[in-house]
């Protein structure tokens, strides 16, 4: 795992180099960056899927655990220590470990807490009530939750996947109040339609739609428009 010191002090190739022509092009050739925020609501399986994803993708990813998430990891999937080799075991790339950049959720003097870093947006994927909630009235005050509110205000891309069943009024308000500040509530909420066969398929439904949302390429079978061609007689629309 890399301290990538040039992000620690918030500098930016492409800022560094200015705006338009050789800066222009620096910017261009720095992997797309996310900052992923994992929270204490079930669904591990689901943010593990997504950093391997985005690792995979060339991406660059600064994760941020709350304690909450760190306990729903280990409850759920085992994971004792949030690092690159509990987290990916199925990648073998050092490369990969070297883009990826966890930061205590305490240090909200981190690079993702301050609008002069750049990035191309951030999925707090499980998001908690309690995290949603924070985020929605601004009042946050730990990293993952600040991380998302300086997106917002950023104006950069926020999913935010929350997960709760049955609904109250509070959390109902806390999405209408995200949406309208310009956050994406993605809620962990699998179709059935393409017929899963299995947990991970359900997993992989939910991890290519977050994908989808922040235009990441990706291989996950999740397509309607693929099984209707297969299938060939469905003509129901989606
Ligand atoms: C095993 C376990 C499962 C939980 N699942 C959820 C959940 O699905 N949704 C939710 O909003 N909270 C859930 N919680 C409660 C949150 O973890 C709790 O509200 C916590 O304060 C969230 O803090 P955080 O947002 O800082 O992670 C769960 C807690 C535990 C221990």
């Amino acid at each position: 795992m890399s301290t990538l010191n040039n992000h620690r002090n918030g500098s930016d190739p492409g800022r560094a180099a200015g705006v338009g022509g050789a800066g222009e092009a620096a910017r261009q050739i720095r992997p797309r960056r996310f900052v992923l925020g994992v929270s204490g609501a079930s669904g591990a399986a689901y943010a593990l899927r997504l950093l391997e994803q985005l690792l995979n993708a060339g991406a660059e990813v600064h994760l941020v655990v709350t304690d909450f998430g760190r306990r729903l990891l280990f409850d759920e999937a085992g994971v004792t220590h949030v690092d690159f080799a509990n987290l990916c075991p199925t990648i073998a790339s050092a490369h990969a470990a070297d883009r990826l950049v966890i930061h205590p959720n305490k240090d909200v003097g981190a690079v993702i807490a301050s609008g002069s870093f750049l990035h191309d947006g951030m999925v707090v994927l499980p998001c908690s009530g309690n995290s949603l909630g924070a985020i929605a009235t601004g009042c946050g005050s730990n990293l993952l939750t600040r991380a998302a509110m300086v997106t917002l205000k950023e104006r950069r891309p926020l999913i935010v996947c929350h997960r709760e069943t049955p609904l109250s009024l509070i959390d109902i308000e806390n999405m209408r109040q995200l949406t309208l500040a310009g956050a994406i509530v993605c809620p962990t909420n699998p179709g059935f339609y393409l017929k899963p066969e299995s947990v991970d398929d359900l997993v992989d439904f939910m991890v290519g739609k977050v994908l989808d949302l922040l235009k990441v390429e990706h291989a996950l079978n999740t397509r309607w428009a693929d099984v209707a061609r297969v299938a060939g007689t469905r003509s129901v629309t989606r």
